[in-house]
């Protein structure tokens, strides 16, 4: 048993583009779903909107001394589309790409690598008033993109993560409705799914077409382990649907060269799988050079009854479960439960499951809990600390980890829980846009500090 971290190891901390830029209507940028969604009365808790979040794409200089002096030396982020592509097609937005350069150039200068991600939910509105991820040309135009991004940033940036949790994309914003763009459908959501995995694969190949030597390109996916609430065969069957919609829809076409078995039979006659074409399977399962887990919680799961009764009217997410008993354990303040276990256990099935897996890296971990006036955090501290823990545990039993980033470095816009949420090491006053780092930044920082 090792307690150390294998040399190389890289440390990080993780945002978003959307939940951190605010900037929404400046040089140029174009409306993103999240933009169009959040406007809406009722989608996003407050009302909050992706304004003001933490003015990152002005401060962004602050940021960058927050990165510097946690010690970290990566940094994962992502560039927002209607940013640079304000419409999703077409005219490339100059100060957009600049300021990702300028941010890039910041980085390196300070030594962090920057781990760039394409794709964290904020995709132009043009595109989904065209059918968003529903539509198969989506894929076509994130290729472009991905491509677009990658001759621009390929001098400065070696880490290219194509797609941010497309389950949540396809399920949450495709079927449950809870994200943008808000809808409730069957077909929907599993074209969407099969859109964004393909958007992946085309990406891959356009960028690695025109690839400097050194590097890397993965996608990151969410993990919820699923676990039955009894011994039942009603349970065990439930949590095997659960695991498949989650998980399986997207790890097997990934890293498998298969569809999902069994997806196709939990939606039957009601659903139409005529979006797979002859090929994609092959595009889809382009070799990676590392796969990025992000990982909050299990799901507990038991069998119910779906919650529409006619198959032709269900969603997707309506696949005959319950994931609402929760074990007797502790909670973060948003109600997740805490159980380190489950990271180990998600990074072991995907380290037994696919013989052809990528190096990994866990790319998101992080929690939310109330805030005391000094902003010492100790219960993010003790979920942090036994969440690595938890890495080492899957180190120890094989899995080939690269590195850990913490979710997030600022607090920022959670979804749609708005800004209620506060995921950073670091805090911001919404109102001064004042940062004040809580006790978990020294804690991680002393920490990453100790593995060298
Ligand atoms: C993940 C998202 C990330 C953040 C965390 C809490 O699902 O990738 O943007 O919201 O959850």
């Amino acid at each position: 048993m090792t307690t150390s971290f294998p040399p190389g190891f890289r440390w990080g901390v993780a945002t978003s583009a959307f939940q951190i830029e605010g900037a929404t209507t400046e040089d140029g940028r174009g409306p993103s779903i999240w933009d169009t969604f959040a406007a809406v009365p009722g989608t996003v808790a407050g009302g909050d909107t992706g304004e003001p979040a933490a003015e990152h794409y002005h401060r962004w200089p602050q940021d960058l001394a927050l990165l510097t002096g946690l010690g970290v030396d990566a940094y994962r982020f992502s560039v927002s589309w209607p940013r640079v592509q304000p419409a999703g097609r077409g005219r490339v937005e100059r100060r957009g790409l600049d300021f990702y350069r300028r941010l890039v150039e910041g980085l390196r200068e300070k030594g962090i690598e920057p781990f760039l991600t394409l794709y964290h939910w904020d995709l132009p509105q043009a595109l989904e008033d065209e059918g968003g991820w529903r539509s198969r040309d989506t894929a076509h135009r994130f290729a472009d993109y991905a491509a677009l991004v990658h001759a621009e940033l390929g001098d400065l940036v070696d880490h290219w993560t194509t797609l941010n949790e497309p389950y949540p994309c396809a399920v949450a914003g495709y079927g449950e409705g809870r994200h943008a763009p808000g809808a409730k459908e069957g077909h929907g959501a599993l074209a969407a799914a099969h859109h964004l995995l393909l958007g992946h694969g085309l990406a891959v190949q356009a960028m690695r077409g025109q690839a400097a030597p050194g590097h890397r390109f993965g996608v990151v996916l969410n993990q919820s382990p699923a676990v039955p609430v009894t011994e039942s065969a009603a349970d065990k069957a439930a949590a095997a649907r659960q695991d498949t919609l989650l998980r399986r829809q997207f790890t097997d076409p990934l890293f498998g060269g298969r569809y999902a078995p069994g997806l196709t039979a939990m939606f039957g006659a009601a659903s139409d799988f005529s979006f797979r074409h002859d090929g994609d399977l092959a595009t889809i399962g382009v070799p990676l050079d590392y796969l990025g887990v992000n990982y909050y919680y299990r799901l507990h799961v038991a069998d119910a009854p779906p919650r529409e009764p006619d198959p032709a009217r269900r969603t997707a997410a309506d696949i005959g479960v319950d994931t609402t008993r929760l074990p007797d354990v502790p909670r973060t303040g948003m109600g997740w439960p805490v159980e380190p276990e489950g990271l180990t256990e998600a990074l072991v099935a995907l380290h037994n499951g696919y013989p052809d897996l990528p190096p990994v890296y866990v790319t998101e971990n992080g929690c939310v809990y109330p805030d005391r006036s000094d902003f010492a955090d100790y219960e993010r501290i003790s979920f942090l600390s036994d969440h690595l823990a938890a890495v080492r545990d899957a180190l120890n039993a094989g899995v080939d980890l690269r590195g850990y980033f913490a979710w997030s470095l600022l607090d920022n816009f959670e979804w749609a829980h708005g800004y209620k949420h506060r995921f950073g090491l670091v805090h911001v006053d919404y109102t001064t846009q004042r940062r004040t780092p809580r006790a978990s930044y020294r804690w991680y920082r002393d920490f990453v500090a100790a593995q060298r």
